[in-house]
């Protein structure tokens, strides 16, 4: 039997509360006659690992609509902290009236697989072409494959690592942009045994590298 709430819950109507999404910059257009263009996508995220397929939710009222429905292809730009003022803008105006591109001081840079253009300024590029488009309701989703990634070298360690967290991580939770802060632990680190100290000390010696305080 379910154990009685202790903590005070309250019952709200059902709607889209998943917290925290990200807040990326899709480009699109540069092809078939259409120019360049970003919208500002929330309702975004991972869907298979193999093949590589990511989804975005796009409205049909939004001027991208038209442009991913007939280029079926865009770029996912995760955008860092810095860029979170055109990561707003560029979600509240259309490309139908302004050149986006230019009004947020972003260069369209060549993707390596797709026609449409990537957001040179952003750390991660993420070329997409898509499989299906499932209109849903309010929004049609756009199930897509990722066929190139394009990282900034500089977030890059001696070791080959990615370290996306040095340009400063930006998330949307209920309608509000937030800077992801300090790492609290790596994947599986719930289950993974501590070393024992003599172990360790002996590495942290035969490699030279100082063993970091433990917190
Ligand atoms: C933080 C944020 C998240 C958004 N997420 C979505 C989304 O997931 N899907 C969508 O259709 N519109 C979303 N929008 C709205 C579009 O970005 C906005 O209507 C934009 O002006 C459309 O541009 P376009 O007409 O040039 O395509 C979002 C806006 C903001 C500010």
């Amino acid at each position: 039997m379910a154990k009685r709430n202790v903590i005070e819950k309250q019952s709200w109507k059902p709607g889209n509360i998943l917290s925290p999404v990200p807040a990326v910059l899709v480009s699109c257009g540069g092809t078939r006659g259409w120019k360049p263009n970003l919208i500002t996508i929330a309702w975004a995220g991972n869907v298979c690992s193999e093949p590589p397929l990511l989804s975005i939710s796009v409205r049909p009222e939004r001027y991208s609509y038209d442009i991913i429905e007939t280029t079926r292809e865009f770029v996912v730009n995760v955008p860092s902290l810095g860029q979170a003022k055109a990561v707003d803008w560029c979600g509240v105006v259309s490309g139908r009236s302004e050149d986006k591109f230019a009004k947020a001081g972003l260069t369209p840079a060549a993707a390596l697989k797709v026609q449409c253009p990537i957001v040179l300024e952003c750390p991660l590029n993420i070329e997409c072409r898509v499989r299906e488009s499932l209109k849903l309701g309010s929004h049609t989703m756009f199930v897509a494959e990722v066929v190139a990634v394009q990282v900034s070298s500089a977030l890059m360690d001696a070791r080959g690592m990615l370290h996306l967290e040095r340009c400063g991580l930006l998330a949307f939770a209920h309608g509000r942009y937030f800077a992801l802060g300090r790492c609290v632990g790596r994947f599986g680190f719930s289950v993974q045994k501590r070393k024992n100290r003599s172990q360790s000390s002996i590495r942290a010696k035969t490699t030279g590298r100082a063993l970091r305080r433990r917190s």
